[in-house]
Parts: structure tokens; sequence; C-alpha cells
């Protein structure tokens, strides 16, 4: 029956976690996938989340939930991403529905979209998250391109955008990252986001914001909300997948939530009435224990308040390693401008590094990556920042 099936290629980003798992060296180095590290390289649960789960320790319920979800949860989280006081919450106009963390919000909206705009076309940065190729492939929309990060200024090519952007069919559909971008840790700045979203405006472009990373482009979780504001200023109707994977650590609970801001009330029943219908035959309903963690952490002032802390201590110690991959990098004499570094936000740097140099830096120093050079600056610890660097220069110097 198999026989003809060939291996699948190597995700380019859990691939990279396998190969290091697979590798016995004592001294290697993960900074391939985007997950929190502590300092001495472990992984981190947060206490909000240790005491959230002593809160619902011996009362959580095993029933199915709804296929949307649980609502607490997804009217939580919705405040989370538009804001406590957004009018387009208090007009109930958000269909919510509650998913397998962002890759399964991307996949529930990549479905709706096919299934009610079948002739519309997708647009994604260069680069993107892999991961949003292969959700919209699958979901079978034709997947367009944009020009956003510029390899030689290591920055936003932000005219480049705004031409393609304008270019693009009158109401294309478009994923932007809502804050720190994964891969390049470039992002618009506040004046470059007003006009992108008075462009789209002009040009009647449906926005999906993909919000991985709330928190840990500023530290501050409503900071990081600024692209969302600005569209519902200016009127868009926007939908947005939420991930609580990195923000609150909850990577393998697989809590998400996508949400689509519509018309009206009634039209947005009807879109989650829709949404939740694309779940059905996917998975049925989603998983409780994440849900029930968040909700408890998002409804208690308490929790909330350390949760914030929580997250702005794990923003805090990404930009401190910034620092000292630079700092060493320009210590031990490397010629190159690593100014991107320290410019960049969120988890990642794009360093520059080319393929076959991040190549060598696996095979000589046991050090894993993504190879479009990516650096989850999360994997980055006091104890491996200067081997890092040494590995780096020494792979980089002419
Ligand atoms: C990443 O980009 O490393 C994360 O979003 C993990 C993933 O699923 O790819």
């Amino acid at each position: 029956w198999w026989g003809h099936v060939g291996p699948a290629p190597k995700d380019p980003i859990l691939g990279v976690t396998e190969s290091y798992l697979a590798d016995p060296s004592d001294g290697k180095v993960n900074v391939g996938v985007g997950a929190y590290r502590d300092d001495n390289g472990q992984p981190v649960v947060l206490e909000c989340v240790r005491m959230a789960e002593q809160r619902i320790a011996g009362i959580e319920y095993m029933e199915y939930l709804p296929m949307a979800g649980m609502k607490r949860f997804n009217g939580l989280a919705i405040k989370l991403a538009y804001g406590d006081d957004s009018p387009v919450i208090k007009e109930r106009r958000v269909a919510a529905v509650q998913a397998l963390s962002g890759t399964g919000a991307c996949r529930l909206m990549a479905d709706l979209q096919h299934r009610f705009r079948p002739e519309s076309q997708v647009f994604f940065p260069v680069p993107t998250w892999s991961n949003h190729l292969n959700i919209w492939r699958d979901a079978n929309v034709m997947v367009k391109s944009f020009r956003y990060y510029n390899p030689k200024t290591k920055g936003l090519d932000f005219e480049g955008m705004m031409e393609d952007v304008k270019n693009a069919p009158n109401g294309s559909f478009f994923v932007l990252h809502a804050c720190a971008h994964n891969p390049t840790g470039v992002d618009p700045s506040t004046e470059e986001w007003k006009e992108v979203s008075s462009l789209f405006k002009e040009k009647n472009h449906f926005v999906v914001f993909d919000m991985a990373y709330q928190g840990f482009a500023s530290g501050d979780t409503s900071k990081d909300r600024q692209a969302i504001r600005i569209f519902l200023e200016d009127g868009h109707q926007v939908a947005c997948a939420q991930s609580f994977a990195k923000n609150m650590g909850l990577y393998g609970q697989r809590i998400g939530c996508l949400s689509i801001v519509c018309h009206s009330e009634m039209e947005a029943a009807n879109v989650q009435s829709q949404v939740q219908q694309i779940a059905r035959p996917m998975y049925s309903n989603p998983p409780l224990h994440g849900a029930h963690l968040v909700a408890t952490i998002l409804s208690d002032p308490g929790l909330k308040e350390l949760w914030l802390k929580e997250v702005k201590m794990m923003a805090d110690r990404i930009k401190l390693m910034r620092s000292l991959l630079r700092e060493h990098l320009e210590g031990i004499g490397s010629q190159i401008n690593w100014e991107h570094i320290t410019k960049q936000i969120g988890m990642f740097c794009f360093s520059g590094l080319t393929p076959a140099q991040v190549d060598e830096l696996t095979k000589n120093y046991h050090i894993y990556m993504t190879r479009n050079g990516r650096i989850s600056m999360a994997g980055v610890t006091t104890k491996n920042v200067e081997y890092l660097a040494h590995a780096i220069h020494t792979v980089t110097k002419a």
C-alpha cells in the first residue's frame, strides 16, 4: 500500500530540533526553535501558570468543550488582542474560536478563506515563518509574496512593501506579523504601521494578523498590539491568530484563538458558526487544559499582574542576550557590523549568516539553527554566548 511513499523533507524549523536531539555532543547549542529557555538553557514553566494549575486542580471538569472552545477563554483572549475597551468587542462584532495554538488558528483562517473567498489569494512577507506557506498551501489558497526585509540594511524594505501592497489586486488577503516578526525581528514603526493601514484601506485588503509573540517585542502586551489598534481605528475588519505558546510558555498545550472582526453582531455569529464547522471534522473540539489555564490567569488581577511581569522578564533576558552576543562578537575583533543583533526585536535575530555558514556551525561547533540564519535568542545564555560568538566569528571572518 505504501511502497511508493518516499520520505517527507525535514521541517526547516522542527527538523533542526530533531537533529539537535540526535547529536550526542555535550556542548551542543540549540538556537533553532523559538522556545524560551532560562539562563541555564532549561525550558521554563511560568509561576503564574503553576499557580493557575493549583487553582484548577481537582475542580477541572473533563467534558467536551463546544466546537468553538471555551467561551470564557475566547472572551478574555480577544480582550488581550484588541484591548479591554475595544468598541468591536463592545459591539459584539468579533467571531472567536479557540484554536490549536497559532498554527491551528492560521489553519482555520486559511480554510475559511478558501471556503468563502475561493478566488482570493494570500500575500506573505518575504521572508515569513515557514509554516505559514504550508498552512495556506494545504488549504488550497494561492500563495503570493510581498517585499518586507532588506538584506542590505537588515531592516524593513518599507518602499518595496508599500509598492507590492499597492500592486496586489484590490481585496487581497495579507498575513502580517502583529509584532516581533518571525524570522527577521524587524517590525514597522508606529508611523509606518499608520501608512500601511491607510494604504490597505485604499486597496480594501483584508489583514490576518499573526500574533504569536504578544509581549515579546516591547515586554508590554498592550504596546505590542499597536498594529491591530491602528487598523481598528482606521475601521478595518481584521482577523487575528493568537498563540499562548510563547507568552505564557504553554507550547505543548496547543492553546490559541482565531478571531475575526465582522461588520455586525449577526455577521460575527454566522462567521463563528462556519469556523466551528470547519473545526468539527478536523478535531471536533479543542483541548481543555490550556484554555482553563489562560482563562484563570487572565481573569484574576493578581495572576495577570504576575504574568505581565514574567513576560517582561523573558523579553528582558532576551534583550540582554542580544547585547552580550553583539559585545562578544565586537570584542573578539569581528569586522562585520553586528548592530542589527540589538536593533531587531522579539525572539529572533536574523543574523545574515548564509546556509553554508550555518552548516559549518552545526558540523564544527554543534550549534543548531535554521538554515536561513535565524538565531533564536531565547536559546542564548550567559553560559553559551561566548562560545556562540566565537563560532560565528570563525565562520564569518574572511
Ligand atoms: C518557531 O518559529 O520556531 C516557532 O514558531 C515554532 C514552530 O512551530 O515553528
